[in-house]
């Protein structure tokens, strides 16, 4: 808590190279000065700051810069308690019940569930948004260029985020056209950044809830890192959505972890969302629950498997 204190005050940026005292940082974050010595003494005691005997100013080690806004390691959203991030990470105290009940521990702990906290806050919305794209920052170019986009003329990035991923697939295949249904306020980002990007003639927003009809006709819908933040019966729904938009010949693509995402993020989508990370061979057998048959999978981008469905069109018209 010492490090989320100090990554949600911003201490590591205030205190800079230069460093800063105690009572320097106390004014520029409005906490208690000598509660906040207390914080940093124990912050060098565990090797985030050094404190300087002589002026007596606090600043970051080389392992406290980590937690630094811009530092390249990206970890301040997950510590900062007022990021989507953070804040979903404070869920884990409430593990016990979620490994009792098998329910969410978010959901507890902030009396409703992480999409409709997200909507009631722009500013947490704007971080988890952000913290989805630093996640791709590499691997949204390797989804573009890893997978044959070019055989579709119109992709549906169901849940696509603020259309980071969809932007990388349009710039790498410029016959393709694509819209992401996502969330109001996420969608609406999407639409700002298609315009930025100069895909607006080829890339569409659409705001809404892939729990409602998606838009029809398309002839690929990608899923990706959507299905393992639903329980199975959530899952089915989205998957059976895509299902019955889809074109007859269209293909239902499934970007997950697939099992390399470890047993930490398999318990945090359980306690966040009531989620959970699958295997291919749970992606396929859920899929083919919903009338989606595995054409085909393997690794598309670092730690993310690719998995490609298609209508189960019934026995008479294989
Ligand atoms: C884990 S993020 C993945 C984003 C993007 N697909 C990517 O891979 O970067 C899940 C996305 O699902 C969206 N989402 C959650 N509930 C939704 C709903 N009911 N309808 C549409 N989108 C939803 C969120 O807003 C978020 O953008």
């Amino acid at each position: 808590m010492s490090i989320r204190v100090a990554a949600t005050l911003g201490l590591v940026e205030l205190a800079g190279s230069a460093g800063a005292t105690a009572e320097q940082l106390a004014a520029a974050t409005g906490t208690a000065p000598s509660a906040l010595r207390r914080l940093l003494e124990h912050l060098v005691a565990i090797g985030v700051f050094d404190r300087d005997a002589g002026s007596g100013t606090y600043r970051p080690t080389e392992l406290g810069a980590q937690m630094a806004e811009d530092a390249p390691e990206g970890i301040k959203p997950l510590l900062d308690i007022n990021a989507a991030g953070g804040r979903a990470e404070l869920g884990f105290v409430e593990l016990l019940e979620t490994i009792t009940t098998g329910t969410s521990g978010y959901v507890r702990r902030y009396g409703r569930e992480f999409w409709a906290d997200l909507d009631a806050s722009p500013e947490l919305r704007r971080s988890f948004d952000a913290q989805m794209n630093w996640r791709f920052q590499v691997q949204a170019a390797q989804i573009a260029e890893r997978f044959d986009w070019g055989r579709f003329s119109e992709l549906v990035d169901v849940g696509g985020g603020d259309g980071m991923v969809l932007a990388a697939i349009l710039q790498a295949h410029p016959g393709l056209h694509g819209r992401v249904l996502d969330l109001p306020p996420t969608a609406a980002a999407a639409a700002d950044r298609f315009a930025a990007a100069g895909l607006d003639g080829r890339a569409g927003a659409v705001p809404g809830s892939f729990f409602d009809p998606l838009p029809a006709g398309a002839d690929a819908y990608l899923l990706s890192d959507i299905l393992h933040d639903w329980d199975d019966e959530h899952a089915r729904k989205i998957l059976t959505g895509c299902r019955s938009a889809a074109a007859p010949d269209g293909t239902v693509v499934v970007i997950e972890s697939a099992g390399a995402a470890g047993t930490a993020m398999d318990l945090f989508m359980l306690m966040c969302f009531g989620g959970r990370e699958r295997t291919v061979d749970e992606l396929a057998a859920l899929a083919a629950e919903c009338g989606l048959v595995l054409r085909g999978s393997g690794p598309v981008a670092d730690g993310r498997t690719v998995l490609e469905f298609s209508p189960d069109l019934g026995p008479s018209m294989r």
